[in-house]
């Protein structure tokens, strides 16, 4: 099972739904079962750390982003990866403007497929500390469902 999550920059969101989701896995003992990777629809932030605050942000909530780096997303992550999960319905058009016809992996929103009361994990970059505390509270129900959703499929 592998597993990629998209963001716009893939240095707030996306890293943390990739830290957040890998402690949960490893937690289920699915750790070396499942691959779990994150990239970004632009190419601004290529080869950085996540951004500060999100790194401080989950670094309270026991997640280390620290040794994450930025890439792009590509065509062949759509062979490469089973489930591509996009955090809001810009990254979901901008995916599927690039996604190969006959592409085998699948493409959703990520809070939706879960049905958690939301469609998107808002953008906190132009945000404060509080916009990177909703993205957490946000990403670890999704991560929660997700983890369930593999642990039926595998
Ligand atoms: P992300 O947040 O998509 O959650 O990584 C952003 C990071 C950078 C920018 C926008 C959103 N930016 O415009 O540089």
């Amino acid at each position: 099972m592998r597993v990629l999550f998209v963001c716009l920059g893939n240095i707030c969101r996306s890293p943390t739904a990739e830290g957040v989701f890998r402690q949960r896995a490893y937690a289920a003992g699915l750790g070396e079962r499942i691959r779990i990777d994150s990239a970004g629809t632009g190419d601004w932030h290529v080869g950085k750390a996540p951004d500060i605050r999100a790194r401080q942000a989950a670094r309270r909530r026991g997640y280390d982003l620290d040794a994450l780096r930025a890439r792009q997303v590509c065509r062949e992550d759509f062979s490469r990866f089973d489930l591509i999960l996009a955090m809001d319905h810009g990254n979901l058009r901008d995916l599927q403007a690039i996604r190969p016809a006959g592409a085998a992996g699948e493409l959703d929103l990520y809070l939706r497929r879960y049905a958690l009361g939301e469609d998107e994990v808002p953008d906190p970059y132009y945000a404060g500390e509080e916009g990177f505390e909703r993205v957490l509270d946000l990403l670890e129900r999704a991560g929660d469902e997700l983890l369930a959703e593999i642990r039926r499929r595998l």
